[in-house]
């Protein structure tokens, strides 16, 4: 009787197809037509081929209200499960937009907080794809509880196992707050925006007139608001981005990041860095020429570029093996640090050290931006936080001076003092309270004024100030620099200090947790 199919496979067959269908071929085109890939085409993407494993194909919204038993749709509008990136566990949901337009009612947040406990049950990353309409207006109070089940979700999953959300359409309302926990937010150029309210309520409101893009677009939160650390053309790229970044990110906190075999030799010298930083130390250069020819094949995987470009943050590997980068860029605003710069770095660093990714600082920093704009936005709350940030960090800290390390800039960039582990500089670093000009203003004031030729004597203390503290041998005669080093070794020596820290094992003092200044 093998030619009789049997019912029960049929229906099961049957419930499959219309699930992977979502909203229908119409809603698919349309969603194609935007340029925007369908939630299943995203995960095959994401996930190494073949390897996703769905969880919840079949559930149901349970709304009987605005005739919403009429339009029930296997899975209800989130495709939820698991599968691997370069072959490691991952767990991902990805919204389906097709679908009453993506949007999030109580059985969908349940199918989200599925495999959010199921990824902290097993330590593994979290991938969401975001592209929703928001709250299921028809639900009601019931969506909003599901999205608050999921910011509890993302808060106590916070540190523990890695979060990461892409914005690959709308995302509107009190929806932004979950991927706004989350560790990293990638967002796809213009077809993706985020905000907690769009531009009709906003003109009804404030009577601004925006656009959509120009209020939550990729390149707003790329560059001014400083929310999405990454940016891509299109939903492949995107995609692409997320499985690079996993690749530097343990899966969870108990784990070291992953080894990558590299045939760039871990001590391989480099000649130009003897001559790179200028001679005259107010002569911009760019701090990605220092970084780029140090780590493992030139490859560095910078984050927020666009964003308080002052400080740099990236991931990079040395000897095959993840650091975290923080450095101040000399080329953008003289490398100061401001509220921006600050808070990025310092964002940065504590998710460096929640996953065990050593930190491997370049300063050259000639302090803290001044005037009212910084104090007004509250530069001393916000620089305390990078200062807190790397005062509290465990994971192995590795500093190098390049150029400028003044005054409470100094102490802040990973210094001996808040733990560095190994603290290198270069012949080139000049450490002290303040550059030669304002020490020599402050100090010889009288001597200046009351000279016959005050420019004349003010550039000879400028030279004495400049041999006396402009470098790096004072504080390295104290022993808060270990080393002063030839430019050319400094891929030698961050690649021998991380050999040297690998087990590094430092614990802070037991509490509930800081209480770092927000
Ligand atoms: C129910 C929704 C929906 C929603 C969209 N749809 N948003 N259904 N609840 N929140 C449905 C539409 O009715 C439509 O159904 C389909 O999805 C596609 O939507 P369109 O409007 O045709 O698409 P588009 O023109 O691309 O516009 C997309 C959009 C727009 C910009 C997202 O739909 C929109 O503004 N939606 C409302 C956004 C919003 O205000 N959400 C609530 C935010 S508050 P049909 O059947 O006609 O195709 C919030 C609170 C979170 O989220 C609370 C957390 C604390």
């Amino acid at each position: 009787m093998a030619d009789v199919p049997d019912p029960r496979l049929q229906r099961l067959d049957s419930t499959n197809e219309r699930a992977l269908l979502g909203g229908g071929a119409e809603r698919i085109k349309k969603q194609h037509d935007a340029g925007k890939l369908t939630a299943r085409e995203r995960i095959d993407l994401l996930l190494d081929p073949g390897s996703f494993v769905e969880l919840d194909r079949f559930v149901l919204h349970r709304c009987n209200d605005f005739n919403m038993d009429r339009d029930r749709i296997p899975g209800d509008g989130v495709v939820t499960g698991y599968g691997t990136v370069d072959g490691r566990k991952t767990f991902v949901f990805a919204q389906d937009f097709t679908v009453l337009g993506g949007s999030l009612g109580a059985a969908y947040a349940q199918k989200i907080c599925k495999v959010m406990d199921l990824a902290m049950k097993v330590g593994a990353p979290v991938i969401g794809l975001n592209d929703s309409g928001g709250a299921r207006i028809q639900e009601g109070v019931e969506s909003l509880a599901g999205y608050a089940d999921i910011f509890l979700r993302n808060t106590l999953a916070s540190g523990v196992v890695p979060q990461i959300s892409a914005i690959m359409g709308p995302c509107a309302g009190g929806a932004v707050y979950s991927p706004a926990i989350t560790d990293f937010i990638l967002m796809v150029e213009n077809t993706s925006y985020m905000f907690i309210t769009g531009p009709d309520v906003i003109k009804a409101v404030t009577h601004e007139e925006v656009t959509k893009e120009a209020l939550g677009g990729a390149s707003t939160h790329g560059s001014k608001s400083g929310v999405a650390h990454m940016s891509a053309p299109d939903d492949r790229a995107c995609l692409a981005q997320v499985r690079e970044l996993l690749s530097f990110v343990p899966s969870n906190n108990h784990e070291d990041p992953p080894f990558k075999a590299t045939k760039d030799p871990a001590e391989r010298e480099i000649p130009a860095l003897d001559t790179l930083v200028p001679v005259e130390s107010n002569r911009p250069y760019d701090i990605k020429e220092v970084i780029t020819p140090i780590v493992d094949d030139g490859h560095f995987f910078e984050i927020q570029p666009d964003y308080a470009a002052n400080i740099v943050i990236g991931f990079a590997r040395v000897g095959g093996r993840s650091v975290g980068i923080v450095a101040n860029q000399p080329a953008v605003l003289a490398g100061c640090l401001d509220v921006d710069s600050s808070m990025k770095a310092a964002r940065f660093v504590r998710f460096c050290d929640c996953f065990n990714i050593p930190l491997l600082t370049f300063v050259d920093v000639p302090g803290f931006l001044p005037g009212t704009a910084q104090e007004y936005g509250g530069i001393i709350k916000h620089g305390a936080k990078l200062l807190y940030a790397f005062a509290e960090a465990t994971v192995p800290k590795i500093t190098i001076i390049t150029r400028k390390a003044y005054g409470g800039a100094y102490d802040v960039m990973s210094s001996k003092h808040l733990r560095g582990d190994i603290n290198l500089a270069w012949p080139t670093a000049e450490i002290a309270v303040m550059g030669p000009d304002g020490a020599v203003n402050i100090v010889y004031r009288n001597e200046i004024a009351k000279s016959a030729d005050p420019a004349g004597t003010k550039a000879k203390f400028v030279e004495e100030y400049r041999a006396k503290f402009a470098n790096p041998f004072k504080a390295a005669e104290l022993g808060f620099i270990d080393e002063v080093i030839h430019p050319r070794v400094t891929r030698q020596r961050i690649h021998r200090a991380l050999e040297l820290l690998r087990d590094k094992r430092v614990q802070n003092p037991p509490k509930k947790h800081g209480n770092i200044p927000l």
